[in-house]
């Protein structure tokens, strides 16, 4: 029974939404890569290559973003492409979250000096507020058009199926042009961070306050549900921009009160021992998902003390998470076979993955040095390292005889622990470095078995990765976010009080006895798309002459949902209604009320 659920719920979401990742996997699910270009094989040595592969990574994120990017012919000022690939997958698109990490690396590069990237970064700000205002398949403006994951490169909204809404979009740009705002007031430009980007950082936390709550894709755009990327990146924007409204002397509704919420919120995802990366979904996977060391590094802060709260990298809890994550590839692709534990792994998003074949990715792999490299930086700070039962088994691969305890910086197991820490995340620059053609250029993947590129070619976060784990590992961090002060959950956890509208589903279908009329669709009320947890109709006013089948159902309102009617049969077949989704907005007001006439097709 299980198996079966998950079997339709996949079934449903490749039917029904054909992401990013489904349905470019299905279709070239049996093309084997060919390994076309030499591979440099470590002829050269790590810092070297950083130091090339840095300055070729720069290169291939700016060639990337119009509206003079060198790959880009036709993207909008400001506009950050996925990638230059436009078939087999079309990444040829503007995500906001992929824009938003790649601009926060940008930022960090300004504010460390690189002065050259100013009028990219203003192009980017005027992109944000267009796209903000553009009206498209999650809602308009104000009714969640804000967690809309990708948009046409001409700033346009892209009206196709997807995986939608992502709520991790508005945090990510709000801390991308956060940095932007407090570097602004901090150097003459307070009226430019009070009139040009606070109106676009304002309407991304107004959604994060809003929509915290609600069930939305997770950053592969497979799972509906809760996901702790969203949930870590949706904290850290709520703390850091209700500092700035105050700095700003603006309102900043909601965020104050919800930051705490959303904290508390994070700690369920938990389990003892590792992150489950997505909770509030029954996706039949372990959790073990670089979700959550991408999630480390995002809401890294340089004057943070190893809080397992906030998941800094080098907390307990976020080592021991680096481990498990890590060790789930260990046996799953050949090209990692006969590496010793304790040594560095290629590695991708989940081991459960089965698009393009499931195969790692280099923006995971630098990610798993990057957290290591922070909070080498981090223990630095603190002058000391604590070793936990949390986090023994992480750093006894590294150095099998340690045990728990404090160690002050300078002692002899400090040292030791620390260099093996950093010879460990400088394996995994190895191993980016081994599966890196002579060129430089960074895909999305590299094949399982040889390490040749795969999926879409010079993907932007790829480039943008490599770059921030090398700015860690040379010890260039970001400002603080406020971490220290924002970091204790309160004892009792509480969701955004619901404010739901009345919305009554009428459908008309001729049925014979034993067999029952469901509706699901995109919403947690509705079952997230699993027939199981469809919600029942009645047939309470069936008729000859009019063969209704009715249900009530309280709904978040104001809210742009997708949904379809089942038919169960007697004997528990499913039967779905024919595309398209059927796409509508739940009434306005907490209270409200709404009726939607619909026939079955
Ligand atoms: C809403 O918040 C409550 C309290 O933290 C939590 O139990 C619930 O799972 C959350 N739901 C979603 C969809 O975020």
């Amino acid at each position: 029974m299980q198996q079966r659920t998950i079997h339709l719920f996949l079934v449903i979401m490749i039917l029904s939404t054909p992401l990013r990742a489904l349905s470019a996997g299905l279709v070239l699910q049996c093309a084997t890569a060919s390994p076309f270009v030499n591979y440099q094989r470590r002829q050269t040595g790590l810092d070297a290559y950083i130091e090339t592969q840095s300055a070729l990574s720069i290169k291939g994120v700016l060639a990337n973003i119009g509206p003079d990017g060198s790959k880009v012919a036709g993207a909008a000022a400001g506009a950050v492409i996925a990638s230059p690939t436009k078939f087999d997958p079309d990444y040829f698109y503007t995500w906001t979250r992929d824009a938003a990490l790649t601009y926060k690396m940008l930022v960090e590069r300004f504010i460390a000096g690189d002065s050259s990237l100013r009028t990219k970064i203003d192009q980017y700000v005027s992109a944000q507020a267009i796209l903000q205002g553009v009206s498209n398949p999650s809602g308009g403006p104000t009714t969640g058009g804000l967690g809309e994951p990708k948009f046409n490169a001409d700033l346009t909204a892209f009206t196709g199926s997807w995986g939608r809404p992502q709520r991790d979009g508005p945090p990510l740009r709000a801390t991308a042009l956060i940095l932007y705002a407090n570097w602004l007031i901090a150097n003459g430009g307070r009226t430019q961070a009070l009139n040009t980007v606070w109106p676009v950082i304002s309407k991304d936390l107004a959604y994060t306050a809003k929509y915290w709550n609600q069930t939305g894709f997770d950053l592969w755009e497979e799972v509906s549900g809760s996901s702790f990327f969203t949930i870590a990146a949706s904290h850290r924007a709520l703390v850091e921009g209700s500092a700035l409204a105050t700095a700003l002397g603006q309102p900043c509704n909601g965020c104050a009160a919800a930051a705490p919420q959303v904290l508390c919120f994070a700690q369920t995802f938990w389990n003892g021992a590792y992150v489950d990366s997505n909770i509030n979904v029954n996706e039949g996977r372990s959790g073990k998902d670089a979700n959550s060391i991408l999630s480390s590094i995002h809401t890294f802060d340089p004057t943070s003390a190893c809080t397992d709260a906030t998941f800094q990298p080098c907390s307990p809890r976020a080592l021991a998470n680096h481990k498990a994550v890590t060790d789930s590839f260990r046996t799953v692709y050949p090209i990692n076979r006969g590496i010793a534990q304790g040594k560095a792994v290629a590695v991708g998003r989940y081991n459960e993955d089965v698009y393009y074949g499931g195969q790692p990715w280099y923006l995971t792999t630098t990610a798993a040095a990057e957290q290591l490299y922070a909070a080498l930086y981090q223990w630095d700070k603190l002058g000391s390292l604590s070793v936990t039962s949390v986090s023994l088994p992480f750093f006894r691969d590294l150095v099998p005889s340690v045990a728990p305890g404090t160690y002050a910086k300078g002692s002899a197991t400090y040292n030791s622990l620390t260099s093996a820490v950093k010879a460990y995340a400088d394996g995994y620059m190895a191993v980016v470095q081994k599966y890196t053609p002579s060129n430089g250029a960074l895909a999305e993947q590299y094949e399982k078995s040889t390490g040749a590129q795969l999926s879409a070619r010079d993907l932007t976060w790829s480039y943008a990765a490599f770059l921030t784990a090398v700015e860690r590992r040379k010890s260039i961090v970001p400002p603080s976010w406020n971490e220290p002060a924002n970091n204790i959950p309160p004892t009792t956890c509480s969701g955004t009080p619901a404010c739901n509208a009345r919305m009554t589903f009428n459908v008309r279908i001729r049925t014979v006895p034993g067999e029952n009329i469901y509706v699901t669709g995109q919403l947690t009320q509705l079952g997230n798309w699993d027939p199981n947890s469809a919600q029942l109709l009645s047939a309470g006013r069936y008729t000859d002459s009019d063969p209704l089948w009715s249900a009530t159902l309280d709904l978040p309102s104001e809210t742009v949902f997708e949904y379809k009617y089942i038919k169960k049969t007697a004997n528990g077949q499913v039967v779905w209604e024919s595309d398209p989704n059927r796409r509508t907005t739940s009434s306005a007001g907490c209270g409200s009320s709404g009726t939607l006439n619909d026939n079955w097709r």
